[in-house]
């Protein structure tokens, strides 16, 4: 047990295995267990989307009302269970109106034009079911800009019972901001004087992360190179300046791995477990992986794959440019994801005219991820940007070499290969050119070819690696302390 126990109210918008579009979801499930396997007591929050069975969960006695200026008082259900696999308590707040829909944030690509009222509802109704449920939390731990309301609430409508306890923002993605109309300061119920381009205007429209950040007590991101990126013009979607100017409160905290989850020793979905001594169990996965696929059986031509969101962040444009020279060499290529119209209709015109060398799965699936980690040689993740990307360190346990573009925090987690050395994990290169991936592909794709010994040393380090969220919690820890004391001193100061 901690000698000195944190509460922790922890919201988010995804948590696995409950509800899930990308990372942040495998972060909210992870970080709330590690922090609690340190001895803190953590209470994660999320709606119950329609896809959540409330049959499964234990439904709280009695509604819950939480105000919403306008709207008035609205009233919803709480349900509740544990986060598997831990002692984490998880609530979903309950509200057909808000969540009883088939998306999460959007219906086709097509965002819900309510968005900035859910995740307003999301943020207020944390902190009536604190009260609700007698938690007083000492930390309050926002993600994104869903629940980047919170430490301005905890400030103002809720000061009574919450102005103790410390606020820490997570950025996720700074690519997503939530830009709403400015009259949502109504529906938080705050004063206007928040509304101002120090804190949450946007040129006369509300910036949901732009006041997070200016209100919480410390802002942390999910790469310490990511934290660098935000505060220039070529990553910062318009806040590297505001980010700039809070700097002293920012932190790089890289996410771990659930290895729970992510591990090719006990993993259920692949059809033959491996490890670092038993690396041959590797060709089964990618037999079943090009069978899966209707791709050639091929024991010596390395299978590249992608798992991802098809959006320009990743990277598919390059790879839509390289793709057609990069099939002319000796490769298969696997895609899985599911986004923009454009990339699933390009992609499936490749898999239709190479058949037997490009296979592609257009949606979600965990276990066809799971296949594709195991099966492949190769990981391509050639990303725009990448606050930190799970997926490159998911593929260093399967032995699965990455290629990526050195960015945020591929370029903290990969490091190239070195030919005179025999060191790196993967394959690394900088500009964002067709030519650029191109030429790397082709570079890994020769040295899986010409230099097998160093492939597969590199390829029994990578699974040796270990990205702890043991570790990363104890970090988030620091954060919490830095912020409880500065809120203590700041408490001191106004009370001279
Ligand atoms: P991001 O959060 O930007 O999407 P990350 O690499 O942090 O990127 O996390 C993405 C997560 O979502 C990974 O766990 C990945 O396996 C999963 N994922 C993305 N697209 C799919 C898909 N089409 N099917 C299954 N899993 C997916
Ligand atoms: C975001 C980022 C991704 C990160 C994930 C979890 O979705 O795009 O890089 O790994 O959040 O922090």
């Amino acid at each position: 047990m901690h000698k000195d126990p944190l509460n922790i109210l922890f919201a988010a918008a995804e948590v696995v295995p409950f509800a899930k579009t990308g990372g942040l979801a495998d972060v909210s499930g992870a970080l709330p267990k590690a922090l609690s396997a340190l001895g803190h007591k953590v209470v994660v929050v999320m709606p119950r989307y329609y896809q959540i069975d409330k049959s499964k969960l234990e439904l709280l006695e009695g509604a819950m009302g939480v105000s919403m200026g306008p709207m008035g008082e609205l009233w919803c259900a709480v349900y509740t269970t544990k986060i598997p696999g831990s002692d984490v308590d998880i609530y979903f707040i309950d509200y057909e109106q808000f969540y009883g829909r088939k998306g999460l944030y959007d219906d086709h690509g097509r965002a819900y034009g309510d968005n900035d009222n859910r995740f307003i509802f999301l943020s207020k109704a944390a902190f009536m079911l604190c009260q609700k449920i007698g938690f007083e939390p000492d930390v309050i731990h926002a993600n994104d800009w869903h629940t980047a309301a919170m430490p301005l609430l905890s400030n103002t409508r809720y000061v009574h019972h919450f102005g103790n306890a410390a606020t820490v923002l997570t950025i996720h993605n700074l690519q997503h901001q939530g830009v709403f109309f400015k009259g949502c300061i109504d529906v938080m119920e705050v004063g206007w004087e928040h509304f101002n381009p120090a804190a949450f205007e946007s040129m006369d429209s509300l910036n949901m992360l732009k006041g997070g950040i200016a209100c919480a007590d410390a802002v942390t991101t999910v790469s310490a190179r990511y934290a660098q990126e935000i505060q220039t013009p070529e990553f910062g979607f318009g806040l590297q300046h505001h980010i700039a100017a809070h700097s002293h409160k920012l932190f790089g905290i890289l996410n771990g791995v659930d290895y729970d989850e992510w591990n090719p020793s006990i993993d259920p979905h692949i059809s033959q477990t491996f490890d670092v001594d038993t690396l041959e169990g590797k060709l089964t996965c990618k037999h079943a992986l090009q069978k899966r696929f209707g791709l050639e059986k091929r024991d010596h031509t390395p299978l590249i794959g992608f798992v991802g969101r098809f959006a320009e962040q990743k990277g598919i444009g390059m790879i839509a440019g390289a793709i057609e020279g990069l099939l002319q060499l000796d490769l298969q290529v696997v895609m899985l994801g599911a986004g923009e119209k454009w990339a699933e209709h390009y992609f499936s015109q490749i898999a239709a005219h190479h058949p037997g060398k490009f296979g592609l799965h257009v949606g979600y699936s965990d276990a066809l991820a799971h296949q594709i980690e195991a099966g492949c040689d190769l990981f391509l993740m050639p990303s725009l940007f990448e606050p930190c990307g799970l997926n490159q360190i998911y593929s260093l346990r399967y032995g699965t070499l990455p290629i990526v573009r050195a960015t945020g925090g591929l370029d903290d987690t990969i490091e190239n290969f070195d030919a005179q050395s025999g060191r790196g994990n993967g394959f690394k290169f900088d500009h964002a050119t067709n030519e650029a991936l191109y030429y790397t592909v082709r570079w890994a794709v020769e040295t899986y070819h010409n230099h097998r010994d160093a492939f597969e040393a590199m390829q029994r380090n990578a699974m040796q690696m270990h990205f702890s969220w043991a570790d990363a919690a104890e970090r988030y820890i620091d954060v919490y302390r830095y912020a409880l004391a500065k809120r203590r001193v700041a408490q001191f100061t106004k009370e001279l």
